[in-house]
């Protein structure tokens, strides 16, 4: 299978969001990663829940959530009630990891973890059977732009072997560092979703950097 791309507006000019959405429409990407961070959990701060609901329609692509805040039990509701599809949050955020992921897929959207890089499987293998994404970070989350931590890809290459072990059926993505020389190795690794920021929008050719990093050309 061809890994899905996922570009995330965070490395987009935050000055003509449309514009930026338009350009993933037309790329041959599946999803837009929204990178939404509090100032709290990560030093950075971005956007909130309009920004989905101002871009709801503009794009029938997967709107990927990943919320980089505290307290994602409490912010997590607004974003599905403005049409995100997946709400990826972070074990390190909240003690109540069974409790939101269940919440959210009783209201009928998609349920994603994510570990940064210091934290190990261990801390998610509890709830593998009640995820339908978990997202590997491959750089420390905060900002786009940073270099791939490839030890991280290890974290990914062991959940997908034991997705076949448990016999699940959830997808492993990763986040961060992702671009057309390095895809390689996540798609021998057997990553589902591939979160690409910068390297998505400094390209000339957006088309053609999705084929590329897909592993088609
Ligand atoms: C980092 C974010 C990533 C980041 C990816 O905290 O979660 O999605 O925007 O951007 P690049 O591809 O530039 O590393
Ligand atoms: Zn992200």
């Amino acid at each position: 299978m061809k890994p899905i791309v996922a570009p995330s507006l965070l490395a987009a000019d935050f000055s003509n969001f449309t514009n930026a959405v338009d350009e993933i429409n037309k790329s041959g990407a599946e999803w837009i990663h929204f990178d939404v961070m509090d100032g709290q959990f990560v030093p950075n701060l971005t956007y909130g829940p309009k920004l989905l609901a101002d871009l709801r329609d503009k794009s029938r692509l997967t709107f990927d959530v990943h919320l980089m805040t505290l307290k994602p039990e409490h912010i997590a509701p607004f974003f599905i009630d403005v049409g995100a599809d997946f709400i990826t949050f972070h074990a390190e955020a909240t003690t109540q990891i069974y409790h939101l992921l269940t919440d959210i897929r009783n209201r009928g959207k998609k349920a994603g973890i994510s570990i940064a890089p210091a934290t190990s499987i261990n801390a998610i293998e509890g709830v593998l059977p009640f995820i339908d994404l978990a997202l590997v970070m491959t750089v420390e989350p905060g900002f786009g732009g940073q270099r791939l931590i490839p030890e991280c890809l290890d974290k990914a290459r062991k959940l997908v072997k034991m997705r076949e072990e448990y016999g699940l059926s959830f997808l492993v993505s990763t986040d961060g560092g992702i671009k057309e020389s390095n895809s390689a190795q996540f798609r021998d690794a057997g990553v589902d979703v591939l979160v690409t920021g910068s390297a998505f929008f400094q390209s000339a050719d957006k088309q053609a950097f999705v084929k590329k990093i897909k592993g088609l050309i």
